[in-house]
């Protein structure tokens, strides 16, 4: 049977720490000269209906580490659900590559991809989740502290596609996640629900809270991301009148553990989300974790070809 990596909940606790184990390995070995390439000959298609630095260029990157091809489809050329129906769009790649990996409006979309696909599909972001920034997440604290257990991460600000995936391979790996944003940007009561029954097995938590500096209080981990996600512009505005108290800046850093850890998927809008010296400063690892995408990315690669 074909493996999908569509959402951190698909996998067990020990499926997700098996491939952030591999992760570390094939990281290591990438820096010690290169990865052997048990994906020669192999071509991973890219469809993407929305812009991207890190997913395309960390995806294309690790299929040549190990040994394989990585073919960019832009949203103009497919037209996914618009030229072309979703599911002609998966059967007709399906003869081409050897697995997808998709960068989507609609969840719907992802999941129709997978349902009709017969080669592996990757979710490369949808408007629900962002699994693959999650392992990346994920990888980056493990480099940091040594795990995710009883380690505090506090998501600040839209209750979004990456919080969804932090908060899901946090309360797998028994983190304490809390999250805070403003009225109206929550997230949805059935995620919360779903992450708490998870943590019945993990140990870990899920706590929502209002006020941003409470929230923060001995954070191991604080971890924003943009005000507005790609396809809300039209909703900037309004967002921007409600969302600067939940500014990841230094006042509200210094309200974390004294070792706390700055992250964000990127890109960043500085001066809104956070500031240049948090983002700049000695507490950020925005940049360790946008490298540690390729290297969770290989370990997931692995995982679908084998
Ligand atoms: N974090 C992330 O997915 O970045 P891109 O939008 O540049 O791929
Ligand atoms: N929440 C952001 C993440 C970008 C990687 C978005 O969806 O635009």
């Amino acid at each position: 049977m074909k493996k999908d990596f569509l959402a951190i909940t698909d996998f067990s606790s020990s499926e997700l720490q098996y491939m952030l184990e591999r992760a570390v390995i094939l990281k290591e070995e990438w820096k010690q000269g290169g990865n052997a390439p048990i994906l020669k000959g192999k071509t991973l298609g890219m469809i993407f209906q929305k812009p991207s630095l890190r997913t395309r260029v960390s995806f294309e990157m690790g299929m040549n580490h190990l040994g394989g091809n990585a073919m960019y489809l832009s949203p103009s050329e497919i037209g996914l659900g618009q030229r072309e129906s979703v599911a002609d769009v998966a059967r007709v790649l399906s003869g081409y590559v050897d697995a997808i990996m998709a960068r989507v409006f609609s969840h719907q979309h992802i999941l129709q991809l997978a349902q009709w696909s017969s080669v592996p599909v990757i979710n490369g972001l949808s408007d629900y989740n962002h699994p693959c920034q999650g392992m990346a997440d994920a990888l980056t604290i493990i480099e940091e502290f040594g795990s995710l257990k009883g380690r505090k991460v506090v998501f600040v600000g839209d209750g979004n596609n990456v919080a969804v995936s932090l908060m899901f391979i946090s309360a797998r790996l028994g983190a304490d996640f809390v999250i805070t944003g403003p009225e109206g940007y929550d997230m949805r009561q059935a995620d919360i629900l779903k992450a708490r029954a998870l943590c019945a097995e993990s140990g870990g938590s899920v706590t929502e809270v209002r006020d941003v500096q409470e929230a923060v209080i001995g954070a191991d981990v604080i971890y924003t991301d943009t005000w507005t996600s790609m396809g809300q512009e039209e909703e900037a505005r309004k967002r921007e009148m409600v969302f600067p108290p939940y500014q990841v800046n230094e006042a509200l850093v210094n309200l974390a553990a004294k070792h706390v850890i700055v992250m964000h998927c990127l890109p960043a809008h500085r001066g809104q989300e956070i500031t240049d010296d948090v983002a700049d400063g000695s507490h950020s690892r925005l940049f360790p974790q946008a490298h540690n995408r390729m290297h969770a990315q290989k370990a997931i690669l692995e995982y679908v070809f084998k």
